[in-house]
């Protein structure tokens, strides 16, 4: 099948969604994928592309002049650009995931994680689309893990309570959607700082400098690729078969503190790590609270064969190469 996204063409005016199809030209199921400019949405619509769906991605600031910029928060442009695009599928990655952003600006981040998704899966029921929502595993407290699909959430701060009321939102409009709640993320990114993960590096590679980095929480980084192909796949068979919907969870395995991501990436580049230790106590300045450990249970995905077997933490951080000083790297480290 061709790689028929470059068919659907998108004309641009200030201001308004336009998109305009050359019906005869365009091939293959439509994918609307949201937060395409972020750092899961770039990963996801990737995938689609290169795997022969009709790819329209939208993004806000970061928009133009690739993507269609659309905020998510205003219910007309959301309404029109669903009923120009006409998905098959819609794939929710927009949203405020920062956990101390939330705390600080609750009600922007209210109106996108819950209100933006409320309007979309409106939207989508009512075309008749799947509609695909990313969540998160501070859905839970992070005090009885490993944590099944029906398992009971209870959120720790805003931006969690904010996701789930979002899920919600998403099964009360939309019953046949499909949940699937994701731990933290890395992957190719624009800028170190763009993943909890990747901004460590900047700590690991300044040897200089002694940092301490926690000890305590326990966390399962989780590459965006890996992710993306799940979505897919869940949204391929969701399609032949509606009894896949509800919720699912997707994980990588390795149980890692961000200080022992630091000493993994320290060995992968082959840095000295001594100026690394951990930190064993909780950090009391955090804005938001953050559960100790919420790792998932994925068996519904499992049971599905819908998984994806996650390559080691160690293998995948080469997507730190771009940011490191010695392009050379890449060939003795990693290949
Ligand atoms: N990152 C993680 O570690 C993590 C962990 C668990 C779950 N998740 C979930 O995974 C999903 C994707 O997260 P991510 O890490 O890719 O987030 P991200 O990198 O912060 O991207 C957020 C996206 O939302 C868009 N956006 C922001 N405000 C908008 C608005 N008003 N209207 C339309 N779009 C708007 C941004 O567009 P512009 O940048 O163009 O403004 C961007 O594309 C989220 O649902 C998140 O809760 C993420």
């Amino acid at each position: 099948m061709s790689h028929s996204g470059a068919e659907l063409r998108i004309r641009f005016i200030p201001g308004k969604v336009q998109l305009v199809q050359e019906e005869a030209l365009v091939q293959g199921p439509r994918v609307l994928v949201t937060g395409a400019t972020g750092l899961l949405g770039r990963a996801v619509y990737k995938e689609f592309q290169n795997n022969g769906w009709v790819v329209v991605g939208t993004g806000y600031r970061r928009a133009r002049p690739r993507l269609l910029r659309c905020d998510l928060t205003d219910e007309d442009a959301v309404r029109e650009l669903l009923h120009e695009y006409k998905p098959d599928v819609i794939v929710h990655c927009a949203a405020e995931r920062r956990p101390d952003i939330v705390e600080r600006h609750t009600e922007a981040a209210i109106n996108l994680n819950v209100h933006a998704t409320s309007v979309l899966a409106k939207e989508a029921a009512a075309c008749s689309a799947l509609f695909l929502y990313i969540s998160t595993d501070y859905v839970f407290d992070g005090r009885n893990p490993p944590y099944g699909e029906d398992d009971a959430p209870s959120p720790l701060n805003v931006y969690g309570r904010s996701k789930l009321e979002g899920e919600r939102e998403t099964l009360r409009h939309c019953p046949g959607a499909v949940v699937l709640r994701v731990p933290i993320l890395f992957g190719e990114v624009e800028s170190v700082s763009e993943s909890a993960v990747t901004s460590l590096w900047l700590k690991v590679r300044d040897t200089s400098e002694s940092c301490a980095l926690d000890h305590c929480q326990q966390r399962f980084p989780t590459h965006t690729r890996d992710v993306a192909v799940v979505c897919r796949k869940l949204c391929e068979r969701a399609r032949q078969d509606p009894s896949i919907n509800g919720i699912f969870h997707f994980s990588a395995n390795e149980q890692m503190t961000k200080y022992e991501m630091g000493i993994a990436m320290a060995q992968a580049f082959r840095l000295s790590s001594a100026h690394l230790s951990p930190l064993t106590e909780q950090s009391a300045l955090t804005a938001a609270l953050r559960p100790m450990n919420s790792r998932l249970n994925c068996s519904r995905l499992e049971m599905l064969n819908l998984n994806v077997h996650s390559l080691p933490f160690t293998s995948v951080v080469d997507c730190l190469w771009p940011f490191t000083d010695d392009k050379r790297w890449r060939q003795t480290v990693f290949h």
